[in-house]
């Protein structure tokens, strides 16, 4: 059973982890234990560690500037009494009282799900305490809902989905994933003292500055050894992290919702959802917390899991906004002739969009440029064997179109405030239905009345002014509300057109998150395709997101001092794609582009369901690798990239990883069949100058 009571405590456990809470004495809900699995039930800490406060000779268990709360690791602390440590929860009744005081009413357990009902001791709201077990994943998903069983509103300040305790009395590190547009995903760790360390998005999307995710290991760990403890937040809007260490040398890591500027007025009888953030521990270092967050996001989170993802082509870096019916069907024929399996045309092809100062939001194909609708080009691009996609960026619209003249007013803004453009556009306030309703209108006649298989969905710029001037209630509900609707328009949308791939795209990776990825099958990691600078976000982007959700173009970018296999290698990490101006690619480019899409459908099952093992030495980032291995250790492949090595006398050696150690492999250009355990602990050395790089196939005997 993956959840048991045992003598007061709950104990979660999954294959190889375990999870425990209890109630300590005076009632709170306590954390008790979170790493490896032990023995016997008994193992787990009844009593808790490190609530007593020792000075030397004095013991004591109260004292007025340190209150038990304070030093009790609670799993949903309040901020009640003298505690001051940061709180999951903060509300105000309506009679002016600002604290919640929890006591624990009972828990209800299944197979896989745990739920402990707390309430307040005098007031009638109740909060649940979700916790669902993933055991073949070794995560543990927590979520909570807070009801109003009163007659009066409660005003919401802040709702956090979980706080995640470390074990007591230790040091820490903190990795997380930093960045900017064009430069996402840039892997960062640093030591936790005391204090707050907080990471957020404030932007009303998730990602380009921090992703919500983080990893916590003893400052040891590696890519294969040590403990990890990791999580993230599946949410895609305003989220926070506090990592805190209190002065009780308790380290501890909030996730949620932001609180900044947040508010909700829940209603007497409603309930109110935080999203879910889902974490899990390991031994065996960063690399096995990528591959636990893989596997769940491939097989329970995105909705096309285990099919494979075609290589494509993206009109985008080509032809930028200048695309019709003719110019888009030459760069078909040419794409069909490398092996591109899908034709996306990105932005341009919609009513009026000439640039970017006009057009979003009137969602019909441009009569100029398409006289006949998108049929015609689509028809061709299916008789060369493709699939045809779209891109669309719904949730804007430009001044400069149909739909602003009509509706001024459904775009977030003060009204006594100036609205500030972003690429010359305004965000349409999608916590409003009638924005919502319009969207799937528009999107879903699109989709009905063409043979589109792929959507690029795209969001192209940050908040400002965030009002809702004819909000029903609380306006500040809009961060919240916004994301809802979102959820509402795409879940609508695949519901309706089950069979649509979607990729969330936001001015690249500004919308990479678990929330997303219930609808995304894809991402586009960033706007930034020098292969060079790719290598560091696309690492990046692993700690969290398999390959299969990796879109990676090669284009023109860093063709000046890069040969074109590097670019391919690159691409091939992912999911492969070609972005480039293709008039401009010769006979010689057009070969070479169909060799390696060849070779990438070969080891495509490998790279997008295989397990992923970043290579290469930890501090270098002149010289790395990234290995893929299938399932069942049978074949696996192996790319290595040198960029400009200062001492080119330093041998070049990667350690190969996920091989079965007794069984006998071949790697290509290697002489001869050697154990797998021989290729992990002896390594293979690889012959590169600089800016190049070389791809490797893996096969195992039987
Ligand atoms: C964003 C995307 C690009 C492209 C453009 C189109 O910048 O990240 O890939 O789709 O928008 O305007």
């Amino acid at each position: 059973m993956p959840i048991y009571a045992h003598e007061g405590l709950w104990i979660l456990e999954t294959h190889q982890t375990a999870y425990v809470l209890g109630l300590h004495t005076t009632g709170l809900l306590a954390h008790r234990y979170w790493g490896a699995k032990l023995p016997y039930p008994d193992d787990y800490p009844g009593d808790l560690i490190g609530e007593e406060l020792v000075v030397g000779s004095y013991v004591l268990q109260d004292i007025p500037f340190d209150g038990l709360g304070n030093r009790v690791p609670q799993e949903y602390s309040t901020g009640a009494g003298t505690e001051y440590t940061e709180p999951c929860l903060k509300v105000a009744f309506a009679d002016g009282v600002r604290d919640v005081w929890l006591q624990f009413e009972r828990a209800e357990a299944s197979d896989c799900e745990l739920k402990i009902y707390l309430c307040d001791a005098v007031y009638p709201l109740s909060v649940t305490l979700h916790y669902r077990v993933w055991e073949a994943f070794d995560l543990i998903e927590r979520w909570v809902e807070i009801e109003n069983k009163g007659d009066t509103p409660v005003t919401l300040e802040r709702v956090w989905s979980a706080q995640w305790h470390l074990p007591i009395g230790e040091h820490y590190y903190l990795s997380h994933l930093n960045g900017r547009w064009a430069n996402e995903f840039q892997l960062r760790r640093e030591p936790l003292v005391e204090g707050v360390k907080v990471l957020e998005s404030r932007r009303i999307t998730t990602s380009h500055h921090h992703n919500p995710w983080f990893g916590i290991d003893r400052g040891t760990a590696d890519e294969d050894r040590g403990e990890v403890w990791f999580g993230v937040l599946g949410w895609s809007g305003n989220w926070k992290i506090a990592a805190e260490v209190t002065d009780f040398s308790s380290t501890r890591v909030n996730i949620g919702l932001n609180d900044w500027d947040f508010r909700w007025s829940l209603e007497p009888g409603q309930t109110f959802t935080t999203p879910s953030s889902i974490a899990g521990y390991t031994e065996q270092g960063f690399g096995a917390a990528s591959r636990h967050l893989h596997d769940f996001i491939r097989e329970t989170v995105v909705p096309h899991g285990g099919a494979p993802h075609k290589v494509l082509f993206n009109s985008w870096e080509t032809t930028l906004f200048d695309v019709d019916e003719s110019s888009q069907a030459q760069f078909a024929e040419t794409a069909a002739e490398m092996g591109i399996e899908l034709f996306v045309m990105d932005d341009g092809w919609f009513h009026g969009r000439k640039d970017d100062y006009a057009g979003l939001g009137d969602w019909w194909p441009d009569a100029k440029k398409f006289p006949n609708g998108l049929g015609p080009l689509i028809d061709r691009v299916n008789r060369l064997g493709m699939d045809f996609g779209l891109w669309i960026e719904p949730e804007m619209v430009n001044p400069d179109s149909e739909l602003y003249r009509q509706h001024p007013d459904w775009v977030i803004h003060f009204p006594t405030r100036p609205r500030t453009e972003g690429r010359h556009q305004l965000i349409l306030n999608m916590a409003k239905p009638d924005v919502q309703d319009y969207i799937i209108e528009k999107i879903d006649r699109l989709l009905a009345e063409n043979n589109i298989t792929f959507i690029k969905w795209d969001m192209n710029r940050n908040v400002s002014e965030p009002g809702w001037p004819d909000a029903p209630g609380e306006p500040r509900e809009l961060w919240v509300r916004y994301v809802q609707g979102v959820y509402r328009v795409w879940g609508t949308l695949r519901q309706r057109h089950p069979r649509v791939v979607w990729q969330s795209c936001s001015g690249g990776g500004g919308r990479a998150d678990l929330g997303i990825l219930r609808f995304a099958d894809q991402i586009w990691v960033s706007d930034n395709t020098i292969p060079t600078a790719r290598l560091a976000i696309q690492s990046g982007f692993s700690h969290v997101f398999p390959a299969s959700t990796m879109e990676a173009w090669v284009t023109d970018m860093g063709e000046e001092f890069l040969p074109l296999d590097f670019r391919f290698h690159v691409s091939m990490c992912g999911v492969l794609g070609i972005g480039a101006d293709l008039r401009r690619w010769g006979e010689k480019e057009i070969a070479e582009a169909k060799k390696w899409i060849a070779l990438y459908k070969e080891i495509r099952p490998i790279v997008q369901q295989g397990d992923m093992y970043r290579l290469g030495p930890l501090a270098a980032d002149d010289f790395t690798g990234v290995q893929y291995v299938s399932k069942d250790q049978m074949s696996g492949v192996l790319f290595a990239f040198l960029l400009h090595r200062l001492d080119p006398a330093t041998p070049l050696i990667l350690y190969p990883r996920g091989l079965t150690p007794d069984r006998l492999y071949t790697i290509e250009g290697y002489p001869g069949a050697r154990s797998g355990a021989a290729w992990m602990k002896t390594g293979v050395q690889v012959r590169l100058s600089n800016f190049s790089s070389t791809v490797c196939r893996i096969w195992g005997e039987n």
